[in-house]
């Protein structure tokens, strides 16, 4: 799966990739199994990857990047045909996974560090890039598309992700309070749904379909992308 003979490139750093230390790791891994709201939140976020799964035509390999403290491995275990690679820029986030994941998931993983921008393995690597909750940190065009590009090398056949995009509630508000300057978090992006589509058909995919968290009302939506060859 490695690909000893990968080149360097320069790759781009993202500022708030530092925060997830040990410390950190932990954290999250607890932060969305506390309360209700987190926990129907997660619920939701595990129907919306099952129906991309299965538009992604059921996947036999998939790259879980980033993939924190390993939320979705045992959803990604379901089938147990699957080979699951499972890759971080944090390796505090990896251990933490592992360490917390239980055992009988863990063993069937296969886990590595990497940046999303230049992933260790050859082309065509999987037969599924999967990649929640990482989009929305990027507020770039020009690394958004260097990312695209990077997952387009690395899959065979599709794509998954999962970003902030406009078209609803939330969105509009999160723009009034930008335009007001009460808006303090700098290291999540709001992107329009016209740029990101644009983006995808740039790097090389189709979208076979999108799934939003909550219609018109929050910024969550996962799209499933095949790659056009
Ligand atoms: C919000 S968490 C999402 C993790 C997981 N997908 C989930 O939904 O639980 C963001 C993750 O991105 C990782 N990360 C940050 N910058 C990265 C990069 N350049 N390449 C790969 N992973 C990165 C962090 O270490 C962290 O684990």
């Amino acid at each position: 799966m490695i690909d000893k003979n990968f080149f360097e490139k320069t790759c781009v750093e993202l500022t708030f990739s530092d925060k997830y230390d040990k410390e950190h790791a932990i954290k999250y891994y607890h932060k969305h199994q506390q309360g209700f709201w987190r926990k129907l939140s997660h619920w939701r976020e595990e129907q919306m990857i099952r129906e991309a799964l299965k538009t992604a035509g059921d996947p036999l390999s998939v790259l879980d990047l980033p993939c924190g403290a390993g939320r979705f491995w045992s959803l990604l275990s379901e089938n147990k045909e699957r080979r699951i690679y499972a890759a971080d820029n944090s390796p505090h986030m990896i251990d933490a996974a592992i360490s917390l994941q239980p055992i009988e998931i863990t063993q069937k993983i296969h886990t590595f560090q990497s940046s999303a921008f230049d992933i260790q393995v050859e082309d065509n690597a999987v037969d599924c890039v999967f990649c929640i909750r990482l989009l929305h940190h990027i507020g770039e065009h020009e690394h958004r598309l260097e990312l695209l590009r990077e997952f387009h090398r690395v899959t065979r056949d599709t794509v998954i992700v999962s970003l902030w995009v406009d078209g609803n509630f939330k969105a509009w508000r999160r723009r009034q309070s930008e335009s007001t300057g009460s808006h303090t978090q700098n290291n999540r992006f709001l992107v329009s749904r016209s740029d990101i589509e644009a983006e995808f058909k740039a790097s090389g995919f189709d979208i076979l379909e999108y799934h939003d968290f909550f219609p018109k009302y929050a910024m969550w939506r996962t799209y499933v992308l095949r790659k056009i060859r």
